[in-house]
């Protein structure tokens, strides 16, 4: 949350500045700001709204500033306003500072200085520490030292950037808690919350660690780490491709990288596949046969969607390796005291790999000497380097708010690794195992005949554009799948939609239904047909209106279902890989036909990095 920019080179920092920001617009977008070092003065912008609108603002001169810091805003400590917006002020107006985080001991702080005669103008908790930093450089000490004496009496979690009109082609920047990384160009440097606001100008980059600040000039950094030195080691090459990062003539990303799911599954599942031993090969774990026989529970850690697929990991695990697995959200883990025992393994499983929580539900296994494995997407991201060991799912960037790819993707990790404990622990013979691999290889084009018959699933979806309330049922793998359709439809279209286990709807939901509820159902030929086809006939005779996700050729469901989307036949704990992703695509539509913001929804962004 929160997109921060900063340049210094020799270039014009403005462009650097407004094209970074709009590749970072999916972390916040409520307001947006920038400042600007000119001569020897520092010039500000800020509005309320998107990048586009601070785009038509007007530099005056600073418009060939060479040095500058940007932001866009999720909201945490006030409003989306112009006074609210960064970047904010010290008392002189002499520096500025763009912040990601939260500072949590800002009303103390506040009072501090307010004791010592420095007002303030916005209900922020980054203009505390603007200030602050403010007071620390009035007494003398130049900006790296002001910004480090500030930030030792600051509790909570900060990325920052900051400039000084007394100093000048000079940034400071620190992290701790929120990811900062800087790119190393020719004569130019540039410091940013991803590295979707870098990869333009250079690909090779320094991912800041916890708790350092550095100093960043066109020639160089410098830093208070460990390694003060920004050593050659430290960079790190990001391979993405700038193309990875635009809409590619699709209208959203969102649509983008649903289409992407063919790919981004061959891409999780390549050079993964064990065809002969019928298992995975996951180097990336760092876990040998024994060690996984060893293992007597899983825990999963994550949030939201990443959750939704954590839970469909339960199900596979457990089916094929007899490991108990329990799914914990991340926010609620780490402030329990969980019982942790000898035998246990976590898995954290984020897209971002800064989620705030999931890192900290990380750092608590960690402390009580689990070993944690990750499932992330972002190569470099803070929980990518935390975790012990752990696989990417090379989705590449996904920046759509909605995740879809990032889900599949997740979802196929962890069939390959139920897969390998599966073997590893004798649970799946050999010939079980290459025929789950065959079906695992099969995927991608199966995805692609859904994504084929998109055009009936945006005539069905027109149909729902004024409903005001969906539910989504579901049973056994299928019912985190019932989780995510109505995460994706509440999230993006902004009708209310709940999931449910299929058979618990008679225990409550069930009062809901009548012909104005859409009911949609995973409902495909799978142990729990019968059942879930007595729970359609439940919703029928309360005049429910149902929406069947069913399996290619299944006549029977056409008599009850009012509305049916097909999907091709594959062996039930894969399912969740196809069943989803109608659904992704009935949540798009409706949107659009809505009108609403698919990419960028209302009160949400991408990296959700304050708890
Ligand atoms: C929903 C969505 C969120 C994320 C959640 C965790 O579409 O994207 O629910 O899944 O914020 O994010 P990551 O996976 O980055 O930890």
């Amino acid at each position: 949350m929160c997109g921060i920019v900063g340049y210094v080179g020799n270039g014009r920092a403005l462009d650097v500045l407004l094209s970074g920001l709009k590749r970072l617009e999916y972390r916040g977008y409520d307001s947006a700001g920038y400042s600007l070092q000119m001569d020897d003065s520092l010039v500000v912008r800020k509005c309320i709204g998107r990048v586009k609108e601070l785009e038509e603002m007007n530099p005056g001169d600073a418009i060939n500033a060479t040095t500058g810091i940007a932001h866009t805003r999720w909201a945490t400590h006030g409003e989306p306003t112009t006074v609210n917006a960064h970047p904010h002020s010290d008392f002189s107006g002499r520096i500025s500072l763009v912040h990601n985080g939260i500072i949590e001991n800002y009303k103390s702080l506040r009072k501090k200085l307010v004791a010592q005669g420095i007002s303030f103008e916005s209900e922020t908790d980054t203009e505390v520490l603007a200030k602050l930093v403010g007071s620390e450089a009035g007494k003398g000490k130049n900006l790296f030292d002001a910004v480090k004496d500030a930030l030792v009496q600051v509790r909570g979690t900060y990325g920052i950037a900051v400039l000084s009109a007394d100093q000048p082609s000079t940034l400071v920047a620190a992290r701790y808690g929120s990811p900062l990384v800087v790119g190393i160009g020719d004569g130019e440097n540039i410091v940013a919350s991803d590295v979707a606001a870098i990869v333009a100008h250079t690909r090779n980059v320094i991912y800041l660690e916890e708790g350092e600040i550095v100093e960043i000039t066109s020639g160089g950094i410098s830093s208070n780490s460990s390694d003060p030195r920004m050593t050659r080691d430290r960079i790190q090459h990001v391979d993405w491709d700038l193309a990875e990062i635009e809409k590619d003539g699709f209208s959203h990303y969102m649509l983008k990288e649903i289409n992407s799911q063919p790919e981004s599954l061959r891409n999780a599942f390549r050079g993964r596949i064990d065809l002969v031993n019928g298992t995975s090969r996951l180097g990336g774990l760092g876990m040998s046969e024994s060690d996984m026989r060893g293992v007597k529970r899983i825990v999963i850690t994550a949030c939201g969607t990443s959750w939704h697929s954590g839970l469909i990991g339960k199900y596979v695990i457990e089916k094929l390796a007899r490991i108990p697995v329990d799914v914990e959200y991340a926010s609620e883990f780490r402030y329990r005291d969980p019982v942790l025992e000898d035998g246990t393994v976590m898995f954290v499983i984020s897209q971002s790999g800064e989620t705030a929580d999931t890192l900290a539900a990380l750092r608590l296994a960690k402390k009580r000497g689990i070993r944690t494995l990750g499932i992330v997407n972002v190569v470099g991201s803070t929980i990518a380097r935390e975790t012990d060991s752990g696989v990417y799912i090379h989705a590449g960037p996904e920046i759509g708010v909605a995740s879809t790819k990032a889900f599949t993707g997740q979802t196929m990790i962890l069939s390959l690794i139920a897969l390998a404990f599966g073997r590893a622990k004798g649970n799946l013979t050999r010939e079980d195992g290459i025929e789950l691999c065959r079906a695992i290889m099969e995927i991608p084009e199966k995805v692609e005949t859904i994504l084929g018959g998109c055009d009936s699933i945006m005539e069905i979806a027109r149909q729902f554009t004024y409903a005001s309330n969906f539910l989504y049922l579901g049973r056994g793998v299928n019912y985190p799948v019932a989780l995510e359709g109505a995460l994706k439809l509440k999230e993006i279209s902004y009708i209310h939609a709940e999931g449910y286990p299929a058979a618990e709807m008679k225990h409550g939901p069930i009062a809901l239904i009548d012909d104005m509820m859409p009911v949609t159902v995973i409902a495909v030929k799978d142990a729990a047909y019968e059942k879930v086809m007595s729970n359609i006939h439940e919703v029928k005779a309360r005049r429910g209106r149902v929406l069947a996700i069913a399996t290619e050729g299944d006549n029977e469901i056409r008599t009850v279902a009012d509305w049916v989307l097909e999907i091709p036949p594959v062996t039930d704990i894969l399912v969740p890989l196809l069943s989803v992703i109608p659904l992704q695509l009935l949540s798009y539509y409706v949107a659009v036909s809505r009108g609403c913001d698919v990419d960028k929804p209302r009160n949400l962004a991408k990296s959700v990095t304050v708890e």
